[in-house]
């Protein structure tokens, strides 16, 4: 089966049957092949809370702002960023590559590539995704400021710039999820419309962690699951070929 089905046959879809249902395994099995989306460093810094009891319904549709594409939803998945998770995640992508060079790379290599991502991920990954009041931030800017005198450097450093990277990442694992559920048959609403305070209170999230997207799961009720042809604007004009 060809990629551009998929990709045809996803529609945010606002009003979902109510008799056809949804195996919460197939869900997780898609919440897996997100994880193999691309994510920047390599930080996986997401969590993926899967809610399939339908006493979420009420209080998730109220912090949805009453949007059928959640009230009507058989199950949801809330995409949250876990920034404040970046020392764990470091750790872990450390030691695995420690392996993962002893298993792949040439025994003259191996120290020297263990060195280098010892920095990468024991130092710079630790400096760059800190938070403490945006000051962290600026003495991230500085620093690259300066270093951009000599070299290319990446400017975007500071800290609201550092959860942008978080989320887009997150974003891309959101999309691969929603294709694999499309690949299934079923059906999805990304929402942004949501009252984040209330979300991560229902969900007792910690400070650190930022709701990124609700996807909300189904199958849509027939032609008025969704609303209308789909409207993208002419090729031409996002298309600038150099
Ligand atoms: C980040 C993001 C947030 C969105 N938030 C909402 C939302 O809160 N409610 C909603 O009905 N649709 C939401 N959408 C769906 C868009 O409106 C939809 O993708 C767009 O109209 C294109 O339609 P299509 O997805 O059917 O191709 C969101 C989409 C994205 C990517």
């Amino acid at each position: 089966m060809h990629l551009l089905k998929f990709l045809e046959h996803r529609r945010s879809v606002r009003i979902f049957s109510n008799t056809e249902s949804i195996d919460p395994d197939e869900i997780k099995d898609c919440l897996k092949q997100a994880t193999l989306a691309p994510t920047s460093s390599n930080m996986q810094l997401w969590q993926f809370i899967h809610l399939t009891d339908g006493l979420w319904r009420e209080k998730l549709t109220k912090a949805c702002l009453n949007q059928t594409a959640a009230s009507t939803a058989q199950q949801w998945v809330v995409f949250v960023t876990r920034q404040d998770l970046f020392r764990s995640r470091a750790r872990f992508i450390l030691d695995f590559e420690k392996d993962n060079i002893a298993r792949n790379s040439p025994k003259e290599k191996q120290k020297k590539r263990i060195a280098v991502r010892e920095v990468y991920y024991g130092k710079l990954m630790p400096f760059l995704y800190g938070r403490f009041f945006r000051l962290l931030g600026i003495i991230r800017k500085l620093t690259v400021n300066v270093m951009g005198i000599f070299r290319p450097v990446v400017r975007e450093v500071s800290e609201s710039q550092m959860r942008t990277v978080v989320h887009k990442s997150c974003a891309l694992a959101a999309q691969t999820f929603m294709l694999a559920m499309a690949e299934k048959g079923y059906d999805t609403c990304p929402m942004e419309g949501f009252d984040s305070k209330m979300v991560k209170k229902l969900l007792r999230l910690p400070r650190g962690a930022d709701i990124n997207m609700i996807i909300s799961c189904g199958i849509r009720e027939g032609n008025s699951g969704i609303w209308g042809d789909r409207c993208r604007v002419p090729f031409e004009t996002v298309y600038d070929r150099r």
